[in-house]
């Protein structure tokens, strides 16, 4: 059932507490997710975004509790991707002839996933829809996270209707951001940041900036993802500024995987020696194999220089360590210093094709790195704790 947030406005969205998995196997989602549509309900009727296609539905079937479909002048579609125009259908199916207001790339992707003609009005930024006593401003967002992406201000409630951006795949009844967990919260706000946004950062800095200059009050952020930013909204707004612009924590991670434990020595002897310096340096290990991988890339974002380590098999890299290589490629991150490790019997190239491959995922790679023959003896470890205090003097 929908929940209201001001007189006009109501959420009528999904909490679909659970969600595994997102965008596939893509991105894990711990906390479950929900899908925020809104109904604004002025002189004119408004429905802002729907949810995901197998909760459409159970999503028409609530909305008809709230409206008759019918009363509907006008959809706004923030952004096409599946999780929020999945029951667009369903919607249209009954009230074929209402208009849809996107982006012109929003109609593009809206007529490649459902292949209809609906009646689109495409909108650019600084649009405006009046619906009564309240004025709906677009914006575009380009690439946040999707060519189609837009936001939707909407006057008098000083609304944000942002869709993903400031979002996070966190399921909740409570809705608003003071009413839930707040290390849960930004738990889930950080790695969602760091696993859908990190590529777009200049495009974050750049909207946010251009949004905070045409000087609108701010009420309340509404996301398409987890809470309403109700409470200082404007709190996400700083720590997106923040996480935009090269974001590091005075942190090193340690990631490897290993196959009979030298590896695994390596890694801790490498963390051993960075604490034995008089480092403030939060140091975090992470087995590729055992850690979820969404995790590892949002250490990966805090992280100021990370160590990637693999054993030699079959001339290569463990699959996880390659795989991690590929997602954090994607990342584009920027300003990390990074280093490979890894241990062998014969040929041993992994330490090699690691530094190769962390340099082509954009790391600044600060050595060669470091390799052990077989299992590490007590002066091989000695060597890798050694190895451990330099690598915290070369990346001060
Ligand atoms: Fe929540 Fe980009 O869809």
């Amino acid at each position: 059932m929908g929940k209201k947030i001001t007189d006009k406005v109501t959420w009528v969205g999904k909490v679909d507490w659970e969600l595994t998995y997102f965008h596939g196997h893509e991105y894990s989602t711990s906390k479950g997710s929900s899908y925020n549509s809104y109904l604004i309900r002025d002189e004119k009727t408004v429905l802002i975004d729907t949810v995901w296609l197998p909760y459409d539905k159970e999503f028409v079937t609530n909305l008809k509790k709230e409206i008759d479909l019918k009363q509907i002048d006008y959809i706004i579609a923030n952004h096409n991707e599946v999780d929020h125009s999945g029951a667009l259908a369903e919607i249209m199916r009954e009230i074929p002839d209402t208009p849809i207001y996107c982006t012109a790339n929003g109609a593009k992707i809206l007529k490649g996933h459902y292949h209809k003609d609906w009646n689109f009005v495409t909108v650019k930024t600084g649009d405006t829809l009046n619906i009564g006593s309240s004025t709906l401003t677009f914006v575009e967002a380009p690439m946040l996270h999707w060519p189609d992406s837009m936001m939707t201000y909407m006057s008098g409630d000083n609304i944000l209707f942002s869709n993903d951006a400031f979002g996070q795949h966190y399921a909740t009844e409570s809705l608003y951001n003071d009413k839930v967990d707040d290390c849960e919260l930004f738990a889930e706000a950080i790695k969602y940041y760091a696993n859908i946004l990190t590529p777009f950062s200049r495009f974050v800095s750049k909207k946010i900036e251009e949004v905070l200059s045409f000087n609108l009050p701010l009420d309340m952020i509404c996301t398409s993802h987890g809470v309403i930013w109700k409470n200082k909204p404007a709190q996400i707004i700083e720590k997106y500024m923040e996480w935009a612009n090269n974001y590091q924590e005075n942190q090193i991670t340690i990631i490897y995987d290993t196959m009979w434990d030298s590896t695994r020595k390596m890694a801790e002897a490498i963390a051993e020696g960075i604490t034995r310096t008089d480092s403030e340096v939060t140091v975090k290990l992470m087995n590729a194999s055992k850690e979820d991988k969404n995790d590892i890339i949002t250490e990966i974002f805090k992280s100021k220089a990370i160590l990637m380590g693999s054993p030699t098999v079959n001339n290569g890299l463990l699959y996880s360590i390659s795989g991690l290589l590929e997602m954090a490629k994607g990342m584009k991150f920027k300003n990390k210093k990074a280093a490979a490790f890894g241990s062998y019997g014969w040929s041993g190239e992994s330490v090699k094709q690691l530094t190769e491959k962390l340099k082509d995922a954009g790391f600044e790679v600060i050595n060669d790195g470091i390799r052990s023959l077989w299992i590490p003896d007590a002066d091989e470890v000695k060597k890798l704790i050694d190895y451990g205090k330099s690598y915290v003097d070369i990346i001060k």
